[in-house]
């Protein structure tokens, strides 16, 4: 079926999304890590972009809060970039675990890989494939380079959050070590677990992850700086690890009820592709048990819902140009 859309109802659908999920008003904030048990609970952005550059922006879309999980998407772009998708494949693997995003059972479950990028385990992996390899400062440069590439501006590392992380990390150090027992590590353990961790601080906002979900739905153009950040190729794969992974355990669930594969942190943010039609994001501190945001989902859901969008529907989706 086509479906043909005004840009005036994407835009009314997107405020009546945000109406409703501002109502929704369970689960708690982060609290594993001080920094973000103490941000303001009441925030509350949500962002869509357009592949011709259009946006909605409502409510707290400007606010800076920690990227954390969302990181493991344009980290697992970079190491497309420098390798391949098949690359990726052979040195972490792109198999949907099933099991929370820290798990380490996972990895002694499938030990001859850390299954996808997407998970700690396969961040990790893919924090120590960066190149250059062996030189911190210039892996990190990469890193966020390759987030300024996709969000059209450049991401600002929170301090505080970086500390608390790396204090408080042992789950992920002993991720590190097990990965480079079974030799999928392919750089200094210490320095990969750190590349992670800092990628994982970095303050980001909704607006910026819509550019970044717009770009990987416009098949690698950025709509805003109309810079080609990477290979049309790789779109579909890392969409596709989206689809598998990216709300960890919950994933099929996320997929069946929303029809748009996203990508949640634990600071709060979620990011969606719409493959060839938008890129979403939002944000809102409070998370389910699963460690996904509660008014991020029900904004997204909502959304997806009254434009009858889902990306199983086989419909061919346009959006008219403005008049
Ligand atoms: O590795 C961690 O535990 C955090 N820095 C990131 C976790 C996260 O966002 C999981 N996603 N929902």
């Amino acid at each position: 079926m086509d479906i043909n859309l005004t840009f005036s109802q994407i835009s009314d659908a997107a405020n009546e999304a945000y109406q409703y999920a501002r109502q929704q008003k369970g689960g708690a904030n982060a609290n594993y890590i001080p920094y973000l048990a103490n941000i303001d609970s009441g925030l509350f952005g949500l962002s869509v972009m357009l592949p011709d550059g259009r946006s909605v922006n409502v409510g707290d879309t400007g606010y800076r809060f920690g990227i954390e999980s969302v990181s493991k998407v344009p980290t697992a772009i970079l190491c497309m970039r420098q390798t391949s998708p098949q690359t990726i494949l052979q040195k972490i693997g792109a198999d949907a675990t099933g099991l929370p995003f820290n798990s380490i059972f996972a990895i002694l479950l499938e030990n001859d890989h850390p299954s996808t990028p997407l998970v700690n385990a396969g961040a990790i992996s893919a924090c120590s494939m960066v190149q250059p390899a062996g030189d911190a400062d210039a892996k990190w440069k990469a890193i966020t380079d390759n987030i300024t590439d996709l969000c059209g501006s450049a991401p600002v590392l929170i301090d505080e959050l970086y500390k608390s992380e790396s204090d408080t990390n042992f789950n992920n150090r002993a991720i590190t070590w097990l990965l480079k027992n079974y030799g999928r590590i392919y750089d200094d353990p210490a320095m990969s677990l750190d590349l992670y961790t800092r990628q994982c601080s970095l303050g980001i906002t909704t607006e910026q992850l819509a550019v970044m979900a717009a770009t990987i739905a416009a098949g690698g153009v950025n709509p805003l700086t109309g810079k080609r950040v990477f290979d049309s190729g790789i779109a579909p794969k890392i969409t596709t690890l989206i689809a598998t992974v990216g709300f960890y355990q919950h994933s099929g669930d996320w997929l069946y009820t929303s029809g748009i594969p996203a990508k949640s942190g634990v600071g709060g943010g979620v990011l969606g592709v719409l493959p060839g039609v938008l890129g979403i994001a939002a944000f809102a501190p409070p998370l389910d048990a699963a460690g996904n945001s509660v008014k991020a989902q029900a904004a997204i859901l909502r959304f997806m819902e009254i434009l009858g969008l889902g990306i199983m529907n086989g419909d061919r989706v346009t959006v008219a140009a403005d008049k």
